[in-house]
């Protein structure tokens, strides 16, 4: 066939060669709050906003009925709760937003798959995503125990599948190990495995409050160029035990997540489209520099002709009306 044009004239044989993702691939991140009646508007994100665990059916009730079936829960909590151990973060017996949610959406949407994040820093008073020696090194035993205790409670309360975004080494086998060891609970691990120091995580520390006070992430987060530690974290983190791996942030690096694909054809691979890329596709719509939609339905076809099984989007919203 020395002609191409024929293979793609008719809007059938474009459907043909379109690779969207189904709607039940997609998740949808929200942030919980304290309190009652509060919906927070976020200056960096638009149409996002931090709810109070009582306005959460409401809010989702719609999405739900459009087909909506995924969420990646994060908590949120002021300043004045919070400590070096990030304590609210749960398992320490206090019950945060995020347990009390995941209790009030299992009730409320029965047929709804509830992710949990699992991360110290929007918890702890230093900011950073594990737990700090004296001298504000990484204590890195330490925060993997601290770490599970949180996912286990997290499962416990109702999470479907534990997703921790921290970054220590080897926490997924300690999660994993003190999962096991309470068989009722059947609740695999999502690991954020080939998380990169990327600079756009900008809004969402700006959600979540939860920027470090002192410091970089750069000791536990991959450097953008780390081919060869992004695969190898992914590998690692299967033979720990992860159900799930996942690429984050995705444009930048949709070489590793394609890669990873091809070495672990069995793994369902999940990407994590953030902050960052969401607000500034949205500030380039607003400047007219393209079609809003257009240009998210693109990323979207680039991420499944990747090979990503599970995309976690701010953008689900409008693409669970767009996927129609
Ligand atoms: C924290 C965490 C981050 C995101 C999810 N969990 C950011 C960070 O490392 O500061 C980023 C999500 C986004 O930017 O949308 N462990
Ligand atoms: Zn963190």
């Amino acid at each position: 066939m020395d002609k191409l044009h024929p293979l793609f004239a008719h809007p059938t044989q474009k459907l043909w060669n379109s690779c969207l993702p189904r709607k039940s691939q997609l998740v949808y991140p929200i942030f919980v709050v304290d309190g009652e009646n509060q919906k927070q508007p976020i200056n960096s994100m638009p149409n996002i906003n931090r709810y109070s665990v009582d306005l959460l059916k409401e809010f989702l009730e719609p999405l739900v009925i459009k087909g909506l079936k995924a969420v990646l829960i994060f908590g949120v909590i002021g300043n004045e709760d919070k400590d070096d151990v990030g304590s609210m973060a749960g398992g320490l017996g206090k019950d945060s937003c995020v347990h009390k949610a995941l209790r009030v959406l299992k009730q409320a949407f029965p047929q709804l798959l509830l992710i949990t994040d699992v991360c110290l820093c929007a918890y702890t008073s230093h900011g950073h995503c594990g737990i700090l020696t004296k001298d504000g090194y990484l204590d890195n035993q330490a925060s993997i125990k601290r770490l599970s205790e949180c996912a286990l409670s997290y499962a416990q309360a109702g999470a479907d599948i534990v997703a921790p975004s921290d970054m220590m080494d080897n926490r997924v086998r300690a999660i994993k190990e003190l999962l096991d060891q309470h068989p009722n609970l059947r609740v695999p691990i999502m690991s954020y495995s080939s998380k990169f120091c990327s600079a756009l995580y900008g809004p969402f520390r700006d959600v979540c409050c939860s920027a470090p006070q002192k410091f970089d992430r750069s000791s536990y987060q991959l450097p953008p160029g780390a081919r060869q530690l992004a695969l190898q974290a992914a590998e690692r983190d299967l033979k720990e035990g992860a159900g799930y791996v996942m690429v984050k942030p995705i444009t930048a690096y949709l070489d590793i997540a394609a890669e990873i694909k091809r070495r672990h054809p069995d793994t369902l691979l999940a990407c994590y489209h953030v902050s960052g890329e969401y607000s500034m596709i949205h500030a380039g719509a607003e400047k007219k520099l393209f079609d809003l939609k257009r240009v998210v339905l693109e990323y979207m076809e680039g991420f499944v002709r990747s090979g990503i099984d599970i995309i976690i989007t701010y953008f689900t919203p409008e693409l669970l009306d767009w996927l129609e």
